[in-house]
């Protein structure tokens, strides 16, 4: 169903000049825009669709899974725990052969970068009766597991956790209770371990959230014929299903379509499609957002996919003006804070992101990183509290960004360093394959010749 890149793209000439150890994005001349690209697969479906796959007794096939170091991450572990898996590689069908259970791993649980990879697996390994210790980088150590720890030892597992709230933490499973819990965040990656622990452990689970996350979790359980209902304020899920073996076309990934549509936004012409992207209703917040900064974009639903619905986005240059986000609105767009605040450093006036607080435990402090960033390119960028102020600038950017490792960073000011008069260094433009392999060559491929 989702077809390889179309060759609709011309990619653009002396765009990009690379020097070491970063990347400088430098570009004197107008730019425009075109094409109808793809992006990689979503990645919190991959993490889901290889986790369950992994449970689910047989062979499952995962086409259109992203191939990124994150869903590396979830590979390598699931191997540990005695899954089978094809090699992730782009453009192949993910190979899963899966048992009721997982077995003991020999060595530590490496996680990598990925924060969902470590909270998922908490979930499903509170239910199963051995210890298993779960470390990640260094980045993924600092972030807290106390949000799911807690819960998961409400329901009976054991966890023995260093002194600081994060990895490594030893975790023994066993028989596990239902489980009715307040979440102090709105976090799917919370909900989603304990209603992976009520998959496992056979137990319901009811949450209260504060405000809704993305709900790839509960889409998947009902395929499987769980009775999980979600309504204002939480999720009632009861285990009345099984994981059987599947087959899933995994969509591409709205979080990295973004940085295609918003190098639309800041170009001074055309626009660009992206095809066969998700666009879950829970994931697609920022189209509002982006609509309200000024830039035109359209969507058109293609179909469904394992309950999950995509199509395709379109986005055009546009001239944008400030706007506020307030607090409720940032679960919706919490991946998407970088490049909405980046674009907001080219909107007229100053906009405000009320309520960041989840950005500082993402894979970097990334409310402090947008910040300095922002200040180092010649942006007027302010914390206050939670708060982000960004007052836009019609000046070409310059300066050197610090990604601190993050791939969001990364990648969204790689985008604004791509407008015309601009020159911004990022320095570890490397870290995108975090998420979104083969980044700064889809980035140079949205430009037509003569950029
Ligand atoms: C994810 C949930 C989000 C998001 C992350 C992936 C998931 O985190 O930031 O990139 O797949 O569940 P929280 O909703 O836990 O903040």
């Amino acid at each position: 169903m989702f077809r390889a890149p179309e060759k609709d793209t011309i990619p653009a000439p002396d765009f990009t000049r690379r020097t070491r150890p970063g990347v400088v994005l430098a570009r004197s001349r107008r730019t425009t825009v075109a094409g109808t690209h793809r992006v990689p697969g979503d990645k919190s479906i991959t993490h889901r669709a290889l986790l369950l796959a992994a449970l689910a007794p047989g062979r499952s096939s995962l086409r259109g899974a992203l191939t990124a170091e994150d869903a590396r991450s979830t590979a390598r572990v699931l191997r540990q725990l005695g899954a089978e898996l094809s090699p992730l590689r782009p453009g192949a069908t993910v190979e899963v052969t899966g048992h009721r259970r997982f077995t003991q791993p020999r060595a530590r649980v490496d996680c990598g970068n990925s924060g969902t990879t470590a909270r998922l697996l908490l979930g499903l390994l509170a239910a199963h009766r051995f210890s298993s210790v779960l470390t990640g980088d260094a980045s993924l150590r600092r972030r807290p597991m106390r949000r799911v720890t807690e819960p998961l030892t409400t329901m009976g597992a054991r966890v023995v956790q260093a002194s600081h709230d994060g990895l490594p933490l030893t975790i023994t499973g066993g028989r596990l209770r239902p489980l009715e819990w307040r979440l102090p965040v709105a976090s799917a990656q919370l909900k989603s371990a304990l209603l992976l622990a009520g998959v496992v452990g056979g137990v319901p689970v009811t949450l209260h959230e504060p405000a809704a996350s993305r709900d790839h979790t509960e889409r998947m359980l009902r395929h499987f014929g769980f009775d999980v209902e979600s309504r204002v304020g939480g999720v009632i899920f009861k285990p009345t299903g099984r994981l059987a073996p599947f087959e899933i076309d995994i969509p591409g990934d709205p979080s990295s379509a973004i940085f295609l549509l918003a190098s639309a936004a800041l170009a001074d012409a055309g626009t660009i499609i992206v095809a066969g992207v998700g666009i879950n209703p829970s994931r697609i917040g920022y189209l509002a957002t982006l609509v309200r900064l000024g830039v035109a974009v359209a969507v058109s639903p293609g179909g469904n996919t394992f309950g999950e619905p995509f199509g395709a986005l379109t986005a055009t240059a546009s001239s944008m003006h400030a706007i506020d986000v307030p607090a409720d609105e940032v679960p919706g767009v919490i991946d998407e804070i970088p490049m909405l605040a980046c674009l907001a450093a080219r909107a007229r006036g100053t906009s405000r992101f009320f309520g960041l607080a989840e950005l500082r435990v993402k894979e970097s402090d990334r409310l402090a990183l947008l910040a300095a960033n922002l200040r180092a390119v010649g942006v007027d960028a302010s914390i206050d509290g939670d708060d982000l102020t960004v007052t836009g600038t019609a000046k070409p950017l310059r300066g050197r960004v610090i990604t601190g490792g993050d791939h969001r960073i990364a990648m969204a000011f790689a985008v604004l360093g791509s407008q015309s008069g601009s020159r911004i260094d990022v320095d570890n433009p490397a870290c995108a394959a975090v998420s979104f392999p083969g980044f700064a060559a889809t980035l140079a491929g949205l430009f037509t010749a003569g950029n």
